[in-house]
């Protein structure tokens, strides 16, 4: 997927502790039960191989973050999310772009995730990177909001 006309000029890179403040403010502002602070500093304290915490930055602001696994093979988009104030400028695919790039570095053949039913514009741009409903999880967001699984590769490369 290409990512070419991006306005910004971004960097990706690993989530530090310092970007907390700025990444708890997005998570807060983007989800109705947000991760909370400890979800994040417990990676950013003792990071584990198969977990992945990246940024984007535009010079000192960080404007989304993506946070991944790739074990035996396997990746799992398990958090993404842009600033509300820069999305719609290609961030989001800039974000899943480079994740998935790592995914394949670190072998990956097939990629997860949730997505909530009603979560339409999450689900368009997962749609342009190949991911494709592979099941249905029951109230994963909580009573009576379900997930669809959306799966990309095994049978299409990743
Ligand atoms: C989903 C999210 C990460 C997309 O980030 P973004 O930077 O706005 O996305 P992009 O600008 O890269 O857009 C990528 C594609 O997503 C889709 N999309 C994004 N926002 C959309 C919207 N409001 N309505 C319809 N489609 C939308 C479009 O298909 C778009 O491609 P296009 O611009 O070629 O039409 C962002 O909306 C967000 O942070 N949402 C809140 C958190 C969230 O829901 N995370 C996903 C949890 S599963």
């Amino acid at each position: 997927m290409a990512t070419k006309h991006l306005p910004l000029a971004l960097v990706f890179e690993p989530m530090r502790s310092r970007d907390l403040p700025q990444v708890l403010a997005i998570e807060n502002a983007c989800f109705e039960n947000p991760w909370s602070k400890a979800g994040f500093a417990l990676h950013l304290k003792k990071p584990k191989s198969y977990e992945h915490f990246y940024v984007a930055r535009h010079k000192d602001t960080v404007v989304g973050y993506i946070v991944f696994n790739v074990l035996c093979e396997e990746g799992h988009i398990l958090n993404i999310a842009v600033q509300p104030g820069y999305q719609r400028q290609g961030i989001g695919k800039y974000l899943l772009a480079s994740a998935l790039e790592i995914v394949r570095e670190h072998e990956g053949q097939v990629v997860f995730l949730e997505v909530a039913i009603s979560n339409l514009p999450a689900q368009y741009l997962y749609r342009q990177f190949g991911f494709r409903i592979c099941g249905i999880r029951k109230h994963y967001y909580g009573h009576r909001k379900d997930a669809y699984l959306f799966r990309k590769g095994d049978t299409d490369a990743i």
